[in-house]
């Protein structure tokens, strides 16, 4: 299958900071591709190079078969991205906008009404249909702001850290519909801090760290990467007295479990899968990069606060 973005040794510097370095990678197209990382790891200035907003220093991007720079036009005419609340008018309502943005895109009126309706109705933004967007909240703005986005159904849609902000309802609800796109033949290349989310949405996903690719694979394939379970020990109230990381073999498992005798403890024994959250802090932990440790550690805290 074809590949609907490529990404080849991608460098970006503002002023002195380089932002990008020796990014590489790959979607096939019919993907939903997650980018996780930590605050101000580069995912807005991926984002933006591939929709051609901004201008790589080194490398090059090709997107629906067309590169970013030399072929702005032919992507941009392919893509549709989100984020960019500049896209609302504060004057027009809700539907207004959707319709606006539609007959724009080159529906007629009809098609154009009726995809307004369908995306209200899916962003649960009904009874916002008919007041003007100034008098929004912000998470009713945020929802209009990802149903502009689907309008028309491009073939590589970014969605630029789409469910922050949102309550757990709208996430889920968002998730299905990006699935559903995806399963239509979008392909998706999203953004994201939530690990879980990148879990659940992404069929494979790349940590980005300090501006280059830490990791890529599956959500499973990247679990596996740490090697075997845990063997945790838990009282009878379930609170974790000890935990051993096993390599997954047998004789490890042994292992494993003489140890929790030796300890003496009393308790009930589990096994424990690794998660994306220890992949995550595996890939982006102190030591893992060039970054200065209260940097790094800023980032771990950041990382715990939102489970
Ligand atoms: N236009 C810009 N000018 C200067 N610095 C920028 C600009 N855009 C991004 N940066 C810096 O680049 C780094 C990565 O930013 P960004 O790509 O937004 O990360 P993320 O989206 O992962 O949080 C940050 O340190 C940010 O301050
Ligand atoms: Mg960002």
């Amino acid at each position: 299958m074809q590949s609907a973005i490529e990404v080849t040794g991608l460098g970006k510097s503002f002023g002195r900071q380089r932002v990008l370095s020796g990014l590489d990678f790959t979607v096939a197209a019919g993907e939903v591709f997650a980018l996780l990382g930590p605050n101000g790891a580069g995912k807005t200035t991926t984002i933006n190079i591939l929709t051609t907003l901004v201008v790589p220093d080194e490398g090059r991007a090709v997107v629906a078969g067309f590169d970013v720079v030399s072929e702005a036009e032919q992507v941009k005419q392919r893509i549709s991205l989100t984020g960019q609340s500049a896209a609302v008018d504060d004057v027009l309502t809700g539907a207004e906008n959707l319709v606006m943005l539609g007959r724009l895109s080159g529906l007629g009126a009809t098609a154009a009404n009726r995809r307004s309706a369908e995306l209200l109705e899916r962003f649960d933004l009904m009874d916002a249909a008919r007041r003007r967007v100034a008098t929004y909240s912000g998470g009713m703005r945020r929802r209009l702001d990802l149903a502009l986005s689907f309008v028309v159904t491009p073939a590589v849609l970014f969605l630029d850290e789409p469910t922050t902000g949102l309550d757990t309802r709208s996430r889920r609800e968002l998730w299905d519909v990006i699935r559903g796109l995806a399963d239509a033949g979008t392909t998706v290349l999203l953004t994201t801090q939530y690990l879980e989310e990148a879990d659940r949405l992404a069929d494979r996903i790349a940590v980005i760290d300090g501006g280059r690719i830490a990791a890529t694979g599956t959500p499973e394939e990247l679990k596996g990467r740490l090697g075997g379970e845990t063997v945790e020990l838990r009282s009878h109230s379930g609170a974790l007295l000890h935990e051993v990381p096993t390599d997954g073999t047998v004789s490890g498992l042994r292992r494993a479990l003489d140890v929790l005798d030796e300890s003496g403890a009393e308790g009930t024994v589990a096994l424990r899968r690794p998660s994306l959250d220890d992949v995550f802090l595996s890939l982006t932990t102190p030591g893992a990069t060039t970054d200065p440790p209260e940097k790094a550690d800023t980032r771990t805290q950041t990382l715990q606060e939102q489970r």
